[in-house]
């Protein structure tokens, strides 16, 4: 099927939508925690989230646009903090769930059976079900004129993991501990890492590594 830009234009607004979300593959779930003003704890489930650079170490988020209440973005701009937490396969349900429109005065841990936990002083709550977490402070936002989205910054200030992730080299062996990618708005998919290969070069075909314990 060949779609086009004004096929898409014509689409109702929903089926337009399911196709968007889908077509750029599949995508990370991550669980934004945060705090209100009048300290209530917020979660909600995001998939927007992009590693900006490593150093500074740097994650985007992206929010829809602010026609409607928006608590976690209220919440960050007046605090100036926010948890990250990976959705692994045990709590994607809950994570899924809080999607949901909660009153603002209702905390979504409470909602949805999942744990607020706190490392040290860090002024936002994580998901202690979570076997990533991390804890990042507000730096900047870009307003997407073309849309109304609203592309935000955090700089990673603590990070959390379970042991069993991390490899030699410092990257995460995710499929470990289960972590979920979302699919669209509504699929969830479990992925597992079938192979990872040398540092790419011209004329070189890249082999697996398959070195010392790092046999993914
Ligand atoms: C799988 C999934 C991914 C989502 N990703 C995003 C996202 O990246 N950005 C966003 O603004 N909303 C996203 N949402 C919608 C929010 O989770 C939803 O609007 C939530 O109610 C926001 O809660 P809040 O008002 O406490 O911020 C997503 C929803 C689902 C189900």
């Amino acid at each position: 099927m060949k779609i086009t830009r004004s096929d898409l234009d014509k689409m109702p607004s929903r089926y337009r939508a399911g196709l968007m979300n889908t077509l750029s593959g599949y995508k990370p779930a991550n669980l934004i925690g945060s705090f209100s003003e009048s300290g209530v704890t917020n979660l909600a489930i995001f998939n927007s989230l992009i590693h900006m650079g490593s150093q500074p170490p740097l994650l985007g988020l992206l929010f829809r646009p602010l026609t409607v209440r928006r608590d976690t973005y209220a919440n960050i701009k007046a605090n100036g903090y926010f948890t990250v937490n990976a959705v692994s396969l045990s709590i994607y349900k809950e994570a899924h769930h809080t999607a949901a429109k909660f009153e603002e005065e209702e905390s979504e841990f409470e909602k949805t059976g999942l744990t607020a936990s706190y490392i040290g002083n860090f002024p936002a709550p994580f998901v202690e079900e979570s076997p990533i977490k991390i804890g990042c402070s507000y730096q900047s936002e870009y307003p997407i004129k073309e849309n109304g989205t609203i592309l935000m910054l955090g700089a990673i200030e603590i990070v959390e993991i379970n042991d069993s992730l991390l490899r030699t080299d410092g990257s995460l062996a995710l499929d470990k501990e289960q972590v979920i990618a979302t699919v669209g708005l509504d699929g969830y998919a479990l992925p597992e890492i079938m192979d990872r290969l040398e540092y790419a070069q011209p004329g070189h075909k890249p082999n697996s590594m398959n070195h010392g314990t790092q046999k993914k």
